[in-house]
């Protein structure tokens, strides 16, 4: 494959190749795919996660790096995210992982003479692939299977990459999607997608109960005026409460960073139906099985 941007991209058999892969990874499996080759990560918004994990999976494929600080860039004098990338690969890179506030930010940048791979890191709040089939590899290593399952969205749905990657291929790999939290934030898209519940229904229902961050960074000035974290807590947060309502083998899951105390209470973070740093741990498997995807698909 020459980029990843999108989940929508990806068949049923290309997310089993993914996890495959990444699982080999975890087992053991080593590749110096990209020894003699550079990544740079350009990071237009903020990431300790995505980030550091895709620079140790391309230090464990033998890639090197180009640092690449937005905040000290060219960018920063008026240069476009085409000519930046461009100047990026005339000096050697071979992968950008790229992201940005804007949704499809890369469209600006395919079919035109920016020939390296990308891979999209998070654009806006379009999608966010590597997440995605981390959330995906996490779940099937619990269940060993990705269809036939309940999984229940919780939180800020519109504005999250993650709601709308994870929603969107879960439903694609045949099983059914939830949702809860502020009715705004429960849109077009999602409904089509699947219905709305109380947070304790979803507790009770759900294989999955995956949160989302308040993205108070997407909200107006007005919104972010009226958000009460101790209101919000109390409708839609996860405190031990809601945690004992889940079945006995459903997980809980949280892309992260969390916001303790807004929709997750600081003792569930690290409690036994948490999946949040097994997640993390996967992160940077499935990413090296990302990479590795490209820079196959690019010789
Ligand atoms: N989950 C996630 O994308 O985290 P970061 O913003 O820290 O990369």
């Amino acid at each position: 494959m020459k980029n990843i941007l999108s989940m929508s991209q990806l068949s049923n058999q290309e997310v089993e190749d993914y996890l495959n892969a990444a699982l080999e990874f975890k087992n053991g499996r080593q590749s110096n795919i990209g020894q003699g080759k550079f990544a740079v990560n350009m990071f237009f918004e903020n990431s300790t996660r995505t980030k550091s994990s895709f620079q140790v999976a391309e230090m464990k494929l033998g890639m090197q790096q180009i640092v690449f600080d937005a905040q000290r860039s060219s960018t920063k004098k008026g240069e476009s995210l085409y000519d930046t990338c461009r100047t990026l690969e005339s000096v050697g890179a071979n992968l950008a992982v790229i992201r940005h506030s804007q949704d499809e930010y890369y469209n600006e940048l395919l079919n035109r003479n920016f020939n390296i791979p990308i891979i999209n890191a998070g654009d806006g709040a379009g999608q966010h692939p590597s997440q995605s089939l981390l959330d995906l590899m996490t779940i099937y290593e619990h269940f060993n299977r990705l269809d036939n399952l309940k999984v229940g969205i919780i939180g800020d749905l519109s504005h999250s990459r993650v709601a709308h990657s994870d929603a969107e291929i879960l439903t694609q790999l045949g099983s059914g999607v939830y949702f809860g939290g502020l009715d705004s934030w429960y849109t077009a898209e999602f409904k089509a997608m699947g219905p709305h519940k109380s947070v304790d229904d979803l507790c009770k229902e759900m294989d999955v109960v995956m949160l989302l961050r308040v993205q108070h960074e997407r909200l107006s000035a007005q919104e972010n005026q009226k958000f009460s974290k101790a209101d919000y807590f109390e409708k839609y947060g996860l405190d031990m409460r809601r945690v004992n309502l889940m079945k006995p083998k459903a997980m809980l899951m949280h892309p992260a960073p969390v916001n303790r105390g807004v929709e997750i209470a600081g003792d569930v973070v690290e409690c036994d139906k948490s999946y949040i740093f097994k997640q993390m741990v996967n992160g940077t498997f499935i990413r090296m099985a990302m990479i590795e995807s490209v820079l196959r698909g690019s010789k």
